[in-house]
């Protein structure tokens, strides 16, 4: 006997990348962040008053509501605070597509969202990118004909770290006749001028992604938000949130993390220069490898490597370095390698040399 709905019965579950128990093992896996969080978080840890776990706590996490809208010069109520970027992702779609209704997004993308999709029993329009990952200037007309309550974007985008500009979105925003998402998980390792909060001012249908996991090195705490305006963040934070979605714990490390950006986007630049040197190693060796906007670079094979991306994600994998494989039929060829700290690049790079020589003409 199965009680199941038939969607769930039905569905592929969401695939995580792995995390070896193997404290030596160099994970370039799953775009963790490769330098520790800011010192005063261990502090908010070491003076934790457990006597106050007894108290629900704060319902809506108002003080980091508090802290992200004055970072980010917009209203409270232009903020809700989320277990993990995707948590949020959840809340869209429960919030404001129906089941049956459509939902769009790139292919590839995150794919963690056909997975949500699923769950709501909800089809999905697969917006096909160009060759270089560039979005199709159409985007928002496809989207609108297939009759979409909300599309997907992240940007910059995974898993190829290509950036769409503000204006690119903005024009997209206003052509869609349903709710955006423009996902930011990545979006502090932009080194380029990008800025879309004042998008959420000017359209409606607008909610950007933001999470502490990536740029503040908290993966680990899953703490995410929301920013848009108010009238779709408040029936997210009103009616299809869980009543208390955050620890206190959580939210008192999250408030201290935002309170300490600098020291996040300080790491943040060094994991840039590394993407750099890492991408740089990679051309030499012959890979095709775009320059990327995220904490990731994507890579081709090249031709007479004398391996599959897939024989080599398992042979650095025999030698305790994990990077990701994905089997899509857009990314067969290719590895996504998250940017580590200089020695566990360094390695990475002598492993792929030591196997080029092995198996390469
Ligand atoms: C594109 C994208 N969006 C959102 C998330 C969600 O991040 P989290 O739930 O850790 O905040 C991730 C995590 O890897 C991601 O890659």
């Amino acid at each position: 006997m199965r009680y199941e709905r038939d969607n769930i019965k039905g569905m592929q579950a969401y695939v995580s990348g792995e995390q070896p128990e193997d404290k030596q093992a160099i994970k370039l896996n799953t775009n963790e962040n490769p330098y520790p969080p800011a010192p005063e978080i261990q502090q908010v840890i070491a003076n934790f008053d457990v006597e106050a776990l007894r108290r629900y706590p704060p319902a809506s996490a108002d003080k980091f509501r508090d802290l992200a809208a004055s970072l980010h010069a917009v209203e409270r109520n232009n903020i809700i605070a989320t277990r993990g970027g995707d948590e949020l992702l959840r809340l869209l779609i429960t919030t404001f597509v129906n089941p049956g209704e459509t939902i769009a997004m790139t292919d590839p993308t995150y794919s963690l969202y056909p997975v949500l999709a699923q769950i709501q029993d909800c089809p999905v329009v697969m917006v096909p990118l160009n060759e270089d990952w560039s979005l199709p200037h159409n985007f928002a007309r496809q989207v609108n004909e297939a009759n979409c309550k909300l599309a997907l974007l992240v940007n910059p985008h995974a898993p190829s770290g290509k950036l769409l500009s503000t204006d690119t979105l903005a024009s997209i925003a206003s052509e869609l006749d349903c709710v955006l998402l423009i996902d930011e998980a990545y979006v502090d390792f932009i080194d380029v001028e990008y800025d879309s909060i004042p998008l959420i001012v000017e359209q409606d249908n607008i909610v950007v992604l933001r999470t502490l996991s990536k740029g503040y090195s908290l993966a680990g705490l899953r703490f995410g938000y929301g920013i848009g305006a108010e009238s779709l963040i408040a029936p997210m934070l009103e009616k299809t949130r869980d009543s208390y979605n955050l620890d206190l714990l959580c939210q008192l490390i999250a408030e201290v993390a935002i309170s300490s950006r600098d020291h996040a986007m300080e790491n943040c630049r060094k994991v840039i220069v590394q993407r750099n040197i890492l991408r740089e190693s990679l051309l030499q060796l012959g890979f095709d490898c775009d320059a990327s906007q995220a904490n990731f670079v994507l890579a081709t094979i090249p031709a007479g490597f004398g391996c599959s991306a897939q024989q080599l994600y398992e042979e650095l994998r025999n030698r305790g370095i994990y990077i990701r494989y994905f089997p899509d039929p857009k990314l067969r060829n290719k590895v996504r390698i998250s940017i580590g700290l200089p020695e566990e690049n360094e390695k990475l790079i002598d492993s792929i040399k030591s196997l080029q020589r092995v198996r390469g003409k």
